[in-house]
């Protein structure tokens, strides 16, 4: 697969996973891309926690969802209505998850290019969520980021030290297909902007 035909095949995926397992050497392969990915001052502040354990699983999807009922009770009507409809993760469907952490303290006090935006580190990390997202497309694999969660929580869940910020909780797995149209779309969500839309010239 071409890198064109990986970012636009591309989905973020909840409900096609099969559950089939993830041969070794393609999340090997998966996971290198990721931690290929440019980071602010060669920071790498990422680290990935692979976490297969049903229970902890299981544990994380009862949060996930006491979110939702959060998000859920703050709409009305035909929003509302929408978003009941709406699948939300894959977490139990998976057959694996990967939580991408950040480490803000990763390369010392002097990151080279982080001095004037600190979000650099933040950002890095989600370069190299992307590259383990178009990788594992590139393996037909699919991904989904769920973020109906609070960051204390999980931190507890996993054991992360309270200076580590879990950046994102990832499903992946064998799909039965990759949809063309985005869930949200088809689910009269939200429309994609057009690339037109978002081009400016010379000024805002
Ligand atoms: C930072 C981030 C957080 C997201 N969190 C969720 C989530 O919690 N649940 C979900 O179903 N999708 C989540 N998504 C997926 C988006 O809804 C999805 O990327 C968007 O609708 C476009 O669809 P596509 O990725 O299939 O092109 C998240 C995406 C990003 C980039």
């Amino acid at each position: 697969m071409n890198i064109y035909d990986a970012i636009h095949r591309r989905r973020d995926v909840r409900a096609e996973f099969t559950g089939a397992p993830i041969p070794d050497e393609v999340l090997d392969r998966v996971l290198a891309a990721a931690h290929a990915a440019p980071s602010v001052g060669l920071s790498q502040p990422w680290d990935f926690i692979l976490v297969a354990d049903p229970a902890v699983r299981r544990t994380f999807h009862e949060h996930v969802h006491a979110e939702r009922a959060v998000f859920a009770a703050a709409l009305t009507g035909a929003a509302a209505d929408r978003f009941a409809r709406i699948k939300i993760d894959g977490i139990l469907e998976c057959s694996l998850s990967i939580v991408v952490t950040y480490d803000p303290q990763r390369g010392g006090d002097a990151v080279l290019g982080r001095h004037a935006i600190a979000d650099t580190g933040l950002y890095s990390v989600c370069l190299a969520i992307q590259n383990l997202w178009l990788a594992a497309t590139a393996e037909s694999l699919g991904v989904g980021w769920v973020s109906f969660y609070r960051e204390p929580w999980l931190r507890r869940l996993l054991h992360i030290p309270a200076s580590i910020r879990p950046v994102a909780w990832l499903c992946l797995g064998p799909v039965t297909h990759l949809e063309e149209i985005p869930d949200l779309e088809r689910h009269g969500w939200r429309r994609r902007r057009t690339l037109d839309a978002a081009i400016h010239h010379d000024r805002w």
